[in-house]
Order: C-alpha cells, then structure tokens, then sequence
C-alpha cells in the first residue's frame, strides 16, 4: 500500500459520519479495491460543541480545508444551495477533486460545475436515491442507449411517510418526527413533502439522461401534504397504490418533466416499494426496462454513495461531470400540455343539483367521468364527491378547478391526484 488519498468533509452530520465510520470500518475491502489509503484529515461543522464520537480534527472555518495542499478531496455535505455551490467552485478552482451529496446545489448549478471543473472529478452518486448506483448506471451502463424514459419513487422520507399513513395508519406528523429521528428527512423538510427534493432530483437524472438544463422552477412538482384518508380510501376501493412519483419522458425532441403523488396499479413492481426505499425504471432504446432498488435515504446507505465516488477518484477514473453536454436539440414540454388521467376528491354542500353543476363542467372541458363514489357527512350535511376522469390535459384541469372553485356549494379546494397507467 504506498498511496494515500486525503480528505477533507465539510459537513459532518448524518452522512457525514457515517463516511467517516464506514471510511473506518471497511476500511480493508476498500484499500484492497483501490489500493489507496483513503484518509479524512479533517473535517468542518458549524457548532464545535455538538457531540459526534469522532476522532479526527474539526474546525468551523470551511478554509482549512480548502487551502489545505495536502487534501486531494474536497466532500462537501453540508447541504443548503448558495453556500455550497461557493464550497464547491472553491475546491475546483484550488486543483482538488469534488464529491457532493447535494442535490439542491446540483438542482441549480450543475452546468455551471460542469463548465468549471472541465474533465477534473466531481461525484455526485449520492446526491440521487441514496445507495442506488444509479448515476452510473445512467452515465455508464446506459450509455449506449437513447433514454425513452425514466420514472419512480426518488425520496425516501415522503414514501416512509406515505407507508406509515396508508399501511400503519399513523398520523402524518408522527410519520414525519421518526423519519427526521431516522436521519432521512432534508435540514428543512418541507423539501421532502413538497416534492422540491424528489424535483431537484429528476432534474439531474433528466440532464444526465437527455443533456436538458431546466430548473426547479420550470417544472412540475407537487408534493404528498394534502392526500387524505379519502384518497387512500379511493385508492384501495379501485387497487391502487399512492406514491411519490418523479417522471421524465422523452416524445420527439421535448422532455416531460414531473413530480407529483400518483395513483398506480397496486400490482406494479414499483407500487410495492414501500418504507425509505426508493425504486427508478429506466427504459433504454436497445436495453428494453431496467429496475434499480435500494434505501433512499440515510447515514450508510448515502455514504456508500459517496465513498464509491471516493473509489472512483482514487482509481483514477474521471469523465465529463454529467457524461455529456448540455443538448441544445431538446426542450422542456410545457406542463399544460401534459396528459393524464385524473382522480378527483371534491367536498360539496349535500343538496340536489350540486352533481349536475359539477357534470356540467366537466362536460365544457371535454372531460369524462371513469368511476364515481360519494359519501355522505350526515352531521355536517357535506357530501365527498371522488371520481376518477379519462385522459385530458392539465389545461383542462386546471380550467375545471377554477371554474369548480367559483361554485358556492364547493367547500374546499378541489383535490386531484393524477393516476399513471403506463
Ligand atoms: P445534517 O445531518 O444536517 O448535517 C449537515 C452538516 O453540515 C452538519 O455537520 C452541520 O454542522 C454542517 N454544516 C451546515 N452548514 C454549515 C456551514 N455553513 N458551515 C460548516 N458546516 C456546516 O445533513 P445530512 O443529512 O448529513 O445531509 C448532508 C447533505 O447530504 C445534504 O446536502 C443532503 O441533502 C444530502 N443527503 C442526505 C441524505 C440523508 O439521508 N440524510 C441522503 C442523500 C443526500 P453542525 O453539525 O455543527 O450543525
Ligand atoms: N431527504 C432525502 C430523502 C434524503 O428522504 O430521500 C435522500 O436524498
């Protein structure tokens, strides 16, 4: 063993110590793997006092590690996205290779990475479905194909909680408190039920996959706050499952980017994934359907992300940070213009001629009824109305909301949760 690869982690809570510690305790299979020594000589955090167990040196200034000329590995796991993205064009621009588990960063600046660090290494495999190898799987195993389309179930935290509430019957909030006790949920969370992470996820496998640069912003996402017992209750009369979804397709030369919850066959592979693991179908043109599966979310299975990117760099491999260039021949399809089927749950006052308004204007927006059930609220006098819609058009939904919203006997907000039949 004569070479020794040194880190520096900028970031050393959940993912960070379980780097440390695997970096420790595997630490015999990974030299015999790589024949490198790889080493953390120092890492940085914001409050010193915090206990964490370890033994190598912490420091709160983010430039002991960076002008540090023994460290060949910046890692940076501190999340947030501004102050990361400096931590990151800072290792560049001082000559030291880059792994991030940052998604949010990557989100937003991983062309601008791409463009600083030319063929100089940057991982990145944890930042998508924890210990999923998927990054590779696309950037590598895939490469010969044309990406027809990807799709899954890409945040560990809302499908735990989405297990908990549909399978144990737990509340939403508890669901949440274990997932943040397990180390899954984001710094904020609201990412993880808002659907942004699962986005800023899509969003990098979408540019690895088909060279687009789009933003959070510019696609659809929609997250798990508002499901309720009536739709699960929907869900389970019609054998569906509800998921998470993020989905990218591509239809000539547009990419259909979206992240929503989805009703799915409750036989599909993918609707039996449940608790913090995460699964992605990836439909190649020459491969045909590929399923990758694994834990989402968490100190080890992320660390094992992250330290195969070590092994990477330590190997000596580096490529392209995103296999490729940005493709100028492909943009982004505008979300009215996205197809689906749709389930509808709508709590009305229970009265005669309520149905009739609402048939009326599902029929002005050319929409059609699938199946249909209706629950009384005795007490209250308010009535459930759930249905499930044929195909249409978001235009046309979002039409059929505003228009059902002007309504006086509507009571809350139409809810609609779209149903994947693909
Ligand atoms: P975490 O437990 O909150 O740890 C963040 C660490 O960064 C802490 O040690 C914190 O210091 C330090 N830190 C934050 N801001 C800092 C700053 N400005 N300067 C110096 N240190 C700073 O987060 P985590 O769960 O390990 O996640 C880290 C990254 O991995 C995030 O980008 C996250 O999205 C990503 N990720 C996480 C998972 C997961 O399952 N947890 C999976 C995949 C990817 P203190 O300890 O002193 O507060
Ligand atoms: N909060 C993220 C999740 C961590 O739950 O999927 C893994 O990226």
């Amino acid at each position: 063993m004569g070479k020794i690869l040194n880190i520096g982690i900028i970031g050393v809570g959940t993912v960070g110590i379980s780097v440390i510690k695997t970096l420790e305790e595997n630490k015999e299979i990974i030299c015999a793997r790589t024949g490198v020594d790889i080493r953390v000589k120092k890492g940085v955090v914001r409050d010193l006092k915090k206990p964490r167990d370890l033994t190598i040196p912490l420091s709160t200034d983010i430039e002991d590690i960076i002008n540090d000329k023994e460290i060949d590995v910046v890692v940076e796991l501190m999340g947030g996205i501004e102050a990361a993205y400096e931590v990151a064009k800072k290792a560049l621009t001082n000559q030291k290779a880059l792994v991030t588990a940052n998604k949010a960063m990557l989100a937003y600046h991983r062309y601008e990475l791409q463009q600083i660090a030319g063929n100089a290494p940057i991982g990145f495999e944890a930042s998508v479905c924890g210990g999923i190898p998927i990054i590779k799987a696309l950037k590598d195993g895939l490469s010969a194909n044309h990406i027809l389309s990807l799709s899954g179930i890409l945040n560990g935290t809302s499908n735990y909680i989405l297990t908990q509430m549909i399978q144990n019957h737990q509340d939403f909030q508890s669901a949440l408190h274990l997932a943040q006790k397990l180390g899954y949920a984001e710094a904020d969370p609201t990412l993880d039920i808002s659907g942004g992470d699962a986005g800023h996820k899509l969003l990098i496998l979408a540019s690895l996959a088909y060279g687009i640069d789009a933003k959070p912003q510019d696609i659809l996402i929609e997250g798990i706050e508002s499901i309720n017992a009536d739709d699960i209750e929907f869900a389970n009369e019609f054998g569906y499952a509800i998921k998470l979804l993020g989905i990218a397709k591509k239809q000539n030369n547009q990419i259909e980017l979206r992240v929503h919850p989805a009703m799915i066959d409750k036989n599909k592979m993918i609707a039996k994934i449940d608790g913090v693991m995460n699964g992605i179908s990836v439909i190649g043109d020459r491969v045909g359907e590929t399923l990758y599966y694994g834990a989402g979310a968490g100190g080890n299975a992320t660390a094992s992300a992250v330290i195969s990117d070590l092994i990477e760099i330590a190997r000596g491999k580096s490529s392209l940070m995103l296999g490729f260039e940005k493709s100028p021949q492909v943009s982004l399809k505008p979300k009215d213009a996205m197809e689906s089927r749709y389930y509808f749950r709508l709590s009305v006052d229970d009265k005669s001629g309520v149905l009739a308004q609402i048939a009326s204007i599902l029929t002005q927006n050319n929409i059609s009824i699938g199946t249909l059930l209706q629950k009384e609220i005795k007490h209250k006098n308010i009535a459930k109305i759930l249905f499930s819609t044929h195909t249409t058009t978001e235009r046309a939904i979002k039409n059929t909301i505003a228009q059902l919203q002007k309504l006086d006997s509507i009571i809350e907000k139409p809810y609609i949760i779209r149903i994947e039949d693909e």
